[in-house]
């Protein structure tokens, strides 16, 4: 796979902060950052040659917005999803939380299409709306499909949270998670093995937007970096950083801004996403 160029990935976390900035500090669901957000990102897809979709829904009497962005060719029996949710809280632009792995997302489907690469499965990113307020985008997305259509997707991959300025390097279980998978896993691993990292395995459950995939029974899996948590000792003695602190202080607050990002920590999931959709799509 491609290595993705973490600068490229900054740049994109630099214009969701403008976006915030410029619509009352946040781009929270219902709240013209949100939308902004949107049309910044379909934009850049559409550059690029991705067919893309908003889906739009309701929730808290607002309307929500899910943008799906399929990349033309490979078997659309065979698809594997990758995504992310595009909110934020109301209490800050959410850089972290999920601009990072957003922005990932980005940089790894701009880097689909300036490679030419042809996958033989066929792949769709997704950036979800609405995951602040209960995980409502991903889910009234799930249940849009039809049985036949969410037959067809192999897999899907969920980035929340990968740039934590006191960063884990977590993966997603496979053994703990509902429909986790021991083939993503330890597609992730590899690459963290690769570049001489010991992860942790995470239970996120029904946290994140993956639940809605495993609620259809569709394998998931994915890369976090940490929130509220604390790092443990033998975590920093491995990972660095500081022990006994959280791994994001600014967890939902307003500090949550493009200086609350650990580059490195961006850097190696935004290549680990990349690796696994090179990898789990052909
Ligand atoms: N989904 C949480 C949020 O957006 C963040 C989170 C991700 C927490 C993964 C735990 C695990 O606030
Ligand atoms: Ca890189
Ligand atoms: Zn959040
Ligand atoms: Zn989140
Ligand atoms: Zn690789």
């Amino acid at each position: 796979a491609p290595d993705i160029a973490v600068s490229a990935v900054q740049a994109d976390l630099t214009q969701l902060q403008s976006i915030a900035t410029a619509n009352g500090g946040n781009r929270a669901h219902g709240r013209p950052g949100y939308k902004a957000s949107v049309d910044w990102i379909k934009s850049k897809l559409d550059a690029a040659g991705y067919t893309t979709r908003v889906q739009t829904f309701t929730s808290n009497g607002a309307t929500g917005y899910n943008l799906v962005a399929d990349w033309p060719g490979g078997d659309t029996d065979n698809v594997l999803m990758a995504g992310g949710h595009l909110d934020s809280v109301t209490a800050g632009p959410g850089i972290n939380d999920n601009g990072s792995g957003s922005a990932t997302l980005l940089e790894v489907a701009l880097s689909v299409a300036r490679s030419g690469y042809q996958p033989t499965k066929h792949l769709r990113f997704a950036w979800w709306g609405a995951e602040e307020l209960g995980l409502v985008g991903s889910t009234r997305y799930v249940n849009s499909l039809t049985t036949t259509e969410r037959a067809k997707i192999d897999a899907y991959l969920n980035f929340d949270m990968t740039g934590s300025p006191n960063p884990g390097y977590f993966v997603y279980s496979s053994s703990g998670e509902p429909t986790g998978s021991a083939a993503i896993e330890a597609t992730l691993n590899d690459y963290y093995a690769g570049i001489g990292i010991d992860t942790d395995p995470i239970t996120v459950g029904g946290r994140s937007d993956h639940a809605a995939f495993s609620a259809a029974g569709i394998p998931t899996g994915g890369t976090f970096s940490g929130a509220e948590g604390i790092k443990t000792s033998t975590q920093a003695a491995k990972w660095g950083g500081t022990a006994g602190r959280a791994y994001d202080p600014c967890y939902h607050r307003s500090c949550d801004t493009t200086s609350n990002i650990n580059a490195t920590a961006l850097d190696r999931n935004a290549d680990a996403v990349a690796h696994a959709v090179w990898t789990l799509s052909q």
